[in-house]
This record gives C-alpha cells, sequence and structure tokens, in this order.
C-alpha cells in the first residue's frame, strides 16, 4: 500500500473513529436525561403507501431528525399467526407458536419505544395488529400475573409508547374500538402511554393530507410530545387503571 492510500486509509478511521465518540457522547446524554434512543413502529396495515403508513413515514422522519433510531415494521410482511387460546403460555410462560413473533417480541424488547399504529377495520384493528395484541398480551402478561410478578416485566422498563389510529369514516367514534385495544395491551405491560395521534376522514374527499395542513401539525405536535414523553403528559400513570 503506497503512502497516500495509507493516509487516505487513516483519515478515513479517524473520521469513523470520531462519528463513533459521537454517537456514544449522544448516547450518553440520552441516558443521562432518559431520552428515547431507538423505537420501533409496528403498522397493522397491509398497505405499505396507505393512510397509516404515510402518517407513520412523517412520525419516522421526526424522530430520525431528533436522531432517534427507527424500525418500522409492517405486520402483514411477518408470519404470525393468532393467538391459540391454548394457555400453554400459563404454565409456561412461553408461546408455544414458533413464527415471527419472536424475533418481533427481541425486537421491541431492544427498544425503548414503542409505537402501535392501526387503521379501523370494522371498528376494531386489523388482524394483524389483533394478532401481536393477542400473543404478546398472554405470553407476556399472564405468567407474570399468576406468579406474583411485577406486571409486563417480561419486557424491560422504561419503555414509553404513542398510539396512531387512522379511520376511513368522519368522526372519532371510529377510532374508539382499535384506541382501547392497543391501550388496553399497553396497560397490561406497563408501558406508559404518552401520546396519540388520532386520524379520521381518510376516505373522505382528498384523505388526510390533501388540502389538510392540520394533519401534518397535529402529527408533528404528537410526536413531540412522545419524544418529550414527560410525566405531566402521561396519558395514564403505571399501575392505574385505563
Ligand atoms: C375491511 C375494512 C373495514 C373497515 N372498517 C372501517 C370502519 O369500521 N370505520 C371506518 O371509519 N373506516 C373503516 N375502514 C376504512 C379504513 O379505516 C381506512 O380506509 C383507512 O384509511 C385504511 O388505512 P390504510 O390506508 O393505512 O390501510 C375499513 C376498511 C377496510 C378495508
Amino acid at each position: 500500500m503506497g503512502a497516500n492510500a495509507r493516509s487516505a486509509k487513516r483519515y478515513v478511521l479517524g473520521v469513523l473513529r470520531r462519528k463513533l465518540d459521537d454517537c456514544k457522547r449522544i448516547n450518553m446524554v440520552k441516558d443521562f436525561f432518559q431520552m428515547m434512543k431507538n423505537v420501533i413502529i409496528l403498522v397493522g396495515s397491509p398497505k405499505v403507501k396507505g393512510n397509516t403508513a404515510r402518517v407513520v413515514e412523517q412520525v419516522e422522519e421526526i424522530l430520525s431528525g431528533k436522531s432517534i433510531d427507527t424500525e418500522v415494521v409492517f405486520l402483514d410482511r411477518l408470519a404470525l399467526n393468532p393467538c391459540r387460546g391454548c394457555a400453554s403460555c400459563e404454565d409456561t410462560g412461553d408461546c408455544i407458536q414458533k413464527d415471527d413473533m419472536e424475533e418481533l417480541w427481541e425486537k421491541v424488547e431492544s427498544s425503548d419505544g414503542l409505537v402501535l399504529a392501526s387503521p379501523t377495520y370494522y371498528s376494531g384493528v386489523t388482524a394483524q395488529m389483533k394478532m401481536f395484541i393477542d400473543r404478546t398480551g398472554r405470553a407476556k402478561v399472564i405468567w407474570d400475573y399468576k406468579n406474583n410478578l411485577p406486571a409486563g416485566s417480561r419486557f424491560s422498563e422504561g419503555k414509553r409508547a404513542m398510539i396512531i389510529s387512522v379511520c376511513g369514516q368522519p368522526g372519532e367514534k371510529w377510532l374508539e374500538g382499535p384506541l382501547m385495544e392497543m391501550r388496553s395491551l399497553l396497560h397490561d405491560l406497563e408501558i406508559p402511554l404518552f401520546s396519540i395521534i388520532k386520524m379520521h376522514s381518510a376516505d373522505v374527499g382528498g384523505g388526510l393530507f390533501e388540502g389538510r395542513p392540520e394533519t401534518e401539525i397535529d402529527i408533528s405536535e404528537a410526536t413531540e410530545k412522545f419524544i418529550l414523553s414527560s410525566e405531566e403528559i402521561l396519558l395514564y400513570p403505571r399501575k392505574s387503571g385505563v
């Protein structure tokens, strides 16, 4: 290797090392202020270019702009099965079904922010989101309950959550069912919910974004709330009823 190549290599390595140090420093500051480092967004819509996806895209942009690593997972892309109600998890603390759920739980565990996003399908969440809710709710909660462990202890402490709910018809009443379903999972897991994005009338007129500047404002305000996640805006405290 010539002298020029060696000095170029040294230069690149130096830049990379400094970037790494910056990242470490940023993470130390985030740890100190208990700020979020990484967020996983679980999307219940099967449509990667649908309304929920567009809202999620904007949320992801805002999070990334604050140097928060964000991963978006479309549940429809995974091989997931519905809860079979077999109650095996009551005895073993584990689900007997071996599919992509295990890897997904690992991803949730390694994230400090969890976003659940679903459109309304017949007054509830989509089947894809329901699979996540039922399987997670049973396998991660019932064992604790039966063994007198603190609820939600199967996931580590310190997580925080946001919900995104989108429906086609005008009026928030179509969001109530999905919101209740997603909230009840977070409640059982004792993951505090800090912010909710409610979007209705997605199938009316030009949709959520066209001619509706308030959509982007609502999304960005709600996401800022989630990022701040201060006790004052806690939508329900840990260890209380929904
Ligand atoms: C099977 C199905 C059921 C739906 N049920 C409702 C409903 O009960 N209330 C409502 O307001 N919209 C309902 N919608 C409309 C969707 O909520 C709406 O189109 C939403 O924007 C879809 O989100 P997406 O584009 O992210 O998939 C339904 C749509 C489908 C496909």
